[in-house]
């Protein structure tokens, strides 16, 4: 993980919030490259679950919701973790990340407060009067601006059973111990689903989720022997879940969640039914019965799977005796798609590289460098996942050809500088 952290940063992937001032713990920030691999994971999956299918629909709820949403929801009163405090140093942990009763700050043994609950809901207040009358909660989770609207987007859309939301955003927890980079944090961005299904279809849909979503990982490229479905016991499910499987993937520090996939039976609109007075159900022409669908939901972090994703592409490899590391993303996920590299900065390559490269732009995301040896260029490319590069020579001026090396291969084809936006699409699959 140390490598990992220190080439997120050094190569403009994630930055410590706030870090000229000391940092703020919990909040991380996406650079240049950063926040290129995050869009297209983002996009990847949106691709997948909303506009290749077509029994799936996306929206964009606000942040700041009703407060009364988050007492239906059972936010308010259940939404806590056990919290205690080491005597010996004044450390503060969840009770749940514990091992036995040795603080893992200073190693006392036996000094931990009895655990108290802690609500990980943010407050913050809506309007110029801080008073309880305006304080408004900053969601800890998407999925709540999906159930509100369930009459708006099933009257908007006439879609029948089964039918699902996806929606994309940012979700805040106080979370007592935010720990292991960014993969607990205190913002962060969520990419959930809301699957309504009939009540007697729960458990297969359910199922299906569960299968769809590991493979989404392994399409792209994380793998398999990686990633495994964790079954939560009876005891560990959240206040709204039946049943919930993770997604999870094998760090560096051990096997953790990238997704959950609950059932969550009709809990959410009939809370919201009943604490709204709005009828939240679904007329089932089939039997001709008004019914409250049962949910299924898939939800993952985003910042989650991208630290998978940077972790699992990870590789230090020996290429002629010497080390080269290379992030074997995949090539719809890789921040720069192809960089322009002119063999020299020799004053007639340059102006015909430029001149390639802003040929390129329009069509891709790429970078242009011309700094030091065509070796290391190609090894800092290498090292932020860059699938092509593509060098202008001497030969180009001559024969208007420019080559195209491959990342992971090391292969290099030949290829006309009139085609190459072509040959570039034919290899990088559709974005
Ligand atoms: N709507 C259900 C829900 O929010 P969750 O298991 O609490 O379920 C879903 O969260 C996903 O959101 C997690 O699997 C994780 O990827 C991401 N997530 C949750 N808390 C997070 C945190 N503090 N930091 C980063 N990601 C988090």
């Amino acid at each position: 993980m140390e490598e990992i952290v220190s080439l997120c940063k050094r190569r403009g992937f994630i930055f410590q919030s706030s870090e000229i001032y000391g940092g703020l713990a919990g909040a991380w920030d996406y650079g240049p490259l950063g926040v290129e691999l995050k869009n297209n994971i983002k996009r990847a999956w949106w691709k997948t679950v909303v506009q290749e299918r077509e029994d799936m629909v996306g929206m964009d709820a606000s942040i700041l919701m009703h407060p009364r949403v988050w007492v239906a929801s059972g936010h308010v009163d259940t939404f806590a973790d056990p919290m205690v405090d080491c005597r010996s140093c004044q450390g503060r942990f969840r009770a749940d990340d514990l091992d036995g009763d040795t603080c893992p700050n200073c190693g006392a043994t036996g000094q931990f407060t009895e655990a108290r609950m802690f609500n990980l809901l943010f407050k913050t207040f809506a309007g110029p009067v801080e008073d309880e009358a305006s304080m408004v909660y900053l969601r800890p989770e998407t999925a709540q601006g999906m159930f509100v609207n369930f009459a708006n987007v099933l009257g908007s859309t006439r879609k029948k059973l089964p039918f699902g939301m996806a929606q994309i955003g940012k979700s805040f927890r106080n979370e007592v111990t935010p720990r292991h980079f960014i993969f607990r944090t205190r913002e962060f961005e969520q990419m959930e689903i809301e699957f309504f299904v009939r009540p007697q279809e729960a458990e297969r849909w359910h199922q299906y989720w569960m299968e769809e979503r590991l493979s989404w990982y392994v399409k792209l490229g994380i793998r398999r022997e990686k990633l495994r479905l964790h079954a939560h016991a009876k005891e560990d499910l959240a206040h709204y879940a039946a049943a919930c499987s993770d997604v999870e993937y094998e760090f560096p520090m051990g096997w953790l969640e990238l997704e959950g996939v609950a059932n969550r039976t009709d809990f959410d609109l009939r809370q919201h039914s009943e604490a709204s007075g709005v009828n939240l159900t679904y007329f089932d022409e089939e039997t001709g019965e008004h019914i409250t669908p049962y949910i299924i939901e898939p939800s993952a972090g985003v910042d989650r799977p991208l630290l998978a994703f940077i972790v699992d592409a990870y590789r230090e490899e020996e290429v002629r005796g010497e080390k080269r590391v290379v992030l074997r993303l995949h090539p719809a996920l890789a921040p720069v798609k192809a960089t322009v590299l002119p063999l020299s900065r020799n004053e007639k390559l340059v102006p015909k590289a430029r001149e390639v490269w802003a040929m390129l732009r329009p069509h891709f995301m790429t970078l242009y460098d011309d700094a030091q040896s065509i070796g290391r260029r190609y090894r800092r490319q290498d090292e932020i996942g860059t699938p092509y590069c593509v060098t202008v020579d001497f030969d180009t001026l001559e024969d208007e050809a420019v080559t195209i090396r491959e990342r992971d291969s090391m292969e290099q084809a030949r290829v006309p500088v009139s085609g190459l936006v072509e040959a570039l699409r034919e290899r990088l699959p559709p974005c």
